[in-house]
């Protein structure tokens, strides 16, 4: 009888049946699961090698376990064999060598799905979605690249740890990686560098910004992979800075505008980078506006206690910084301002290529472009 109920909570009841499924895009093997991993695990999944067939008959109460013990190892057994059969349908060359599952496309938009329905269930915070600071949590974590080093970049997640969360370029990003928590919970085969970036581009997509092909591959590394402080651009300076900080990732000058267009989303807050206020009226949807406010307002400094930021004249509630007003300042930025105010078509293009192109920075990919998946919005 002991024996029964130790085979029961050992095998099945403390035993979650949700797969850990990896990537195999993992280049440094002290994170790849072995190769047995998947089997193993299928094994287990029949209650401690039992077959769900081979239950006793002795008593009602030994019966009754194993026959559940079955069940739920026969359910765990088939759920890695349905992954276990997509994957070697989907996976490549060496996804099969290796025998490690790979997860299929179905699998990463149930992840998409469950963000923006958190996006929309998670809707009293700040002007009314998460998705402005996610997207902000993707490109921090992407923005640290440094293309003469290959250091850095969205592979890692390494902003989980102090060095690099406390940066003061990071700071209110908690309440990104917080979000997503319970969904990294829900489909623990995902890597976080793998889901902020996901996260991001749902976040894009779901307040109505354009298609953003993104593929999976990253893997999470150590506290030793944390960056440098001072990678991120720094607010207050001038299109020198911007230069500098963008021209080390490898954009140049139109893809600078082109990223910049995302403060058409989100705001300012002065407990974070200490500048306050939206950059536009509609912060929570994705639009040129922000370009048609450089192009065409009246802006001036504010005046406030606060670190040297812009009004708009008009309403006094919109703001920039220094770095979005050196778009308008500098003429070759300010030709990319100009075409972006004209036509949202382009801007969205242009966007979407210049956010795949960040989110892969640096990224070892053992997959070609052709692996890009296109996310279905929620419905
Ligand atoms: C061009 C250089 C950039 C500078 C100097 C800059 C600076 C800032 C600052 C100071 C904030 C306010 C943070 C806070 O107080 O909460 C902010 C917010 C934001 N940034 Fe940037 N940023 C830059 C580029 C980008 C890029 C490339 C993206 C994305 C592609 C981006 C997306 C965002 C978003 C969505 C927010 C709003 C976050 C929220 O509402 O919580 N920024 N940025």
């Amino acid at each position: 009888m002991a024996s029964a109920a130790r085979l029961l909570s050992r095998s099945t009841l403390r035993r979650p049946i949700s797969l850990p499924i990896r990537s195999t895009a993992f280049h440094d093997t002290r994170f790849a699961f072995p190769p047995q991993t998947l089997r193993q695990q299928s094994r287990r999944g029949y209650a401690n090698g039992s077959s769900p067939r081979s239950s006793s008959n002795t008593s009602l109460y030994w019966g009754l376990g194993l026959v559940a013990a079955g069940s739920l190892g026969y359910y765990a057994y088939s759920q890695t064999k349905r992954l276990t059969t997509e994957a070697v349908k989907q996976s490549s060359a060496e996804g099969k060598r290796d025998g490690v599952v790979v997860p299929t496309q179905e699998d990463y938009q149930k992840v998409y799905d469950a963000i923006a329905q958190k996006l929309i269930d998670d809707d009293a915070y700040d002007d009314g979605s998460y998705g402005p600071v996610i997207l902000r949590l993707g490109w921090h974590a992407s923005g640290t690249y440094d293309a003469e080093t290959g250091t850095g970049g969205s592979n890692g997640a390494t902003m989980r740890f102090p060095p690099e969360g406390d940066h003061g370029a990071n700071a209110g990003l908690h309440a990104a990686r917080t979000f997503l928590d319970p969904i990294h919970a829900a489909f623990p085969w995902i890597s976080y560098s793998d889901l902020w970036t996901l996260a991001a581009v749902c976040a894009i997509q779901e307040m109505q910004g354009p298609t953003i092909p993104w593929r999976p591959g990253r893997q999470d590394r150590d506290i030793g992979f944390c960056t440098p402080d001072g990678r991120l651009p720094d607010g207050a300076k001038g299109s020198d800075h911007l230069r500098a900080i963008f021209g080390r990732m490898g954009f140049d000058d139109r893809e600078i505008v082109a990223l910049s267009g995302a403060h058409a989303l989100g705001r300012c807050h002065t407990d974070r980078s200490g500048f306050e206020g939206p950059w536009t009226f509609s912060p929570t949807t994705l639009t040129n506006e922000y370009f048609k406010l450089l192009a065409d307002a009246k802006w001036r400094w504010k005046k406030w206690n606060g670190p040297k930021q812009y009004e708009d004249v008009e309403s006094g509630s919109l703001m920039m910084l220094p770095t979005d007003m050196a778009l308008v300042k500098d003429d070759k930025f300010r030709a990319h301002v100009e075409r972006y105010a004209k036509d949202e078509e382009v801007f969205f293009k242009e966007f979407a290529d210049v956010v795949c192109k960040l989110f892969e920075l640096g990224v070892p990919f053992t997959t070609g472009e052709d692996a890009r998946l296109r996310l279905k919005r929620m419905e």
